[in-house]
């Protein structure tokens, strides 16, 4: 029979999700932040009692629940494709810093991908818990660079400089605090985890239409791609997420007041900024504004008098960041920009970007992106070649088709002794059962280090003790 821990009663102040997301994202919390996530999951679990869900009353119809879904969703996904064969426009994003901007807000959760099912790896030996064990080890790509959702998620952050996303608005914090403070506390939160584990792993449409428009503009949407397959209903996540659920539900004593603690777990799913709501929320001239004011604050000092608009030294501009809507039409008016011709066109665009440019390197390549289309809405996107997919393999030299790594030792470590690698590889070695092997790799696979050259060989390691 397994241990139901219940949930302690909700503090009266609200706990911030983005304080929770940095205070969980660096490792196992002390006691301290272990209370504080707690008393936040108790929050979230509240506010998610109040929302609905579609799941099905009985346990015997998740199945065909699932079925049914992901049939619907298939025939949503056509019916898209049939609309942009007819020649509708793109439905989530608008141009490329539209989908850049999804990209960046959405970075919180996905950086923390798969955190939910982290506490779990504790429960190797019992075989109920394999399907959970084994989606959170596909999320760290089974310790293969190249496949760690994590790092594939940061390598596109980092290929077109949208990682300046960690003082995001909170309700960006929302899902990747939820996964965090799951990860650290799984045995007070189990029912929880395997119903958010549920709704996090059905394929869901936006991910099939995201996948698709990223590709159009050009953008690599291998994470996205990969997560259509992992997340398929006959062999994938979405499988193994029901097939832990009806293994393991029956093993509570009290199935009722079981079942519905897996309904608020699925209903967390819902909380905070998801997809279609990131998708929504973007304003071409929103962003660029908030982009310019940002650079207001650096930039007020370092103009000469002799830079003036409509009668103002840039200085004078920059010295009030709520001016800028004011200075972009400014600088339309003196044609410094012209709206709707190529970029190139505007002076104030070769100051950022031409040869020997005064603005070189101030904006990011997402800034230039939004500031792009911003000048040339309504624009054309130009076709260009989908990005390389191949990572780095920081250090470890393995590539996914090389499948997965044979000798725990001999395979790994680089040849030097002192090499962290190496010493992991000795240490294990050394110790005397599996079950104190496992428990020293789980150490190392947080969501904090599995992405990590560490935490990648742990996981490979860990893979293979566990088989
Ligand atoms: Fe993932």
């Amino acid at each position: 029979m397994l241990q139901l821990a219940y949930a302690v009663p909700a503090p009266a102040a609200l706990t911030s999700a983005a304080a929770v997301y940095r205070s969980l994202n660096d490792g196992p919390p002390d006691a301290d932040g272990l209370a504080n996530s707690r008393a936040f999951m108790v929050q979230r679990l509240q506010a998610a009692q109040q929302l609905h869900d579609e799941l099905p009353s009985q346990l015997s119809q998740l199945g065909p629940w699932m079925a049914s879904r992901a049939f619907t969703v298939g025939m949503e996904y056509q019916a898209y494709l049939q609309s942009r064969r007819e020649g509708a426009p793109r439905r989530f994003f608008s141009n490329q810093s539209h989908a850049l901007y999804f990209l960046k807000h959405a970075a919180p959760t996905k950086l923390v991908d798969g955190a939910w099912l982290y506490g779990l790896l504790a429960r190797w030996d019992d075989p109920d818990f394999r399907p959970l064990i084994q989606t959170y080890l596909e999320e760290l790509g089974d310790g293969v660079p190249e496949k760690n959702h994590v790092l594939l998620y940061k390598k596109l952050l980092a290929a077109h400089e949208c990682d300046n996303w960690h003082e995001l608005p909170d309700t960006y914090f929302e899902q990747g605090a939820i996964q965090l403070a799951l990860a650290y506390d799984a045995d007070r939160f189990l029912p929880e985890i395997i119903g958010y584990n549920l709704g996090y792993e059905q394929l869901p449409l936006h991910l099939l239409i995201t996948a698709y428009e990223l590709n159009e503009l050009g953008i690599d949407p291998y994470y996205f791609t990969l997560h259509i397959t992992v997340d398929n209903g006959s062999t994938g996540h979405a499988q193994k997420a029901v097939q832990a659920l009806t293994q393991l539900l029956p093993r509570f004593g009290d199935s009722a007041s079981v079942w519905q603690r897996v309904r608020d777990g699925y209903r967390l799913n819902d909380l905070g900024a998801c997809t279609t709501s990131i998708i929504s929320g973007f304003d071409l001239e929103t962003e660029l504004v908030d982009i310019m004011a940002a650079k207001a604050h650096t930039g007020a000092n370092m103009h000469s008098d002799y830079c003036r608009l409509a009668g103002r030294s840039i200085n004078e501009w920059l010295s009030d960041p709520q001016q800028i809507p004011q200075m972009l039409a400014a600088l339309e008016t003196a044609g410094w920009i012209q709206r709707g011709q190529p970029p190139e066109n505007s002076r104030f665009w070769r100051l950022i970007q031409s040869e020997r440019a005064e603005m070189f390197g101030v904006f990011s390549a997402y800034e230039q992106q939004v500031l792009r289309d911003w000048i040339v809405t309504p624009k054309r996107v130009p076709s260009f070649r989908a990005r390389q997919r191949s990572l780095d393999t920081l250090g470890l030299h393995q590539t996914p088709r090389q499948g997965a790594p044979r000798g725990i030792v001999r395979h790994h470590a680089q040849d030097n002794s002192t090499s962290p690698l190496r010493q992991l590889e000795q240490q294990v070695a050394t110790l005397g059962s599996k079950q104190a092997a496992v428990q020293l790799l789980q150490t190392l696979m947080t969501p904090a280090q599995h992405h990590r050259p560490l935490g990648l060989m742990a996981t490979r390691m860990y893979r293979q003790l566990i088989n």
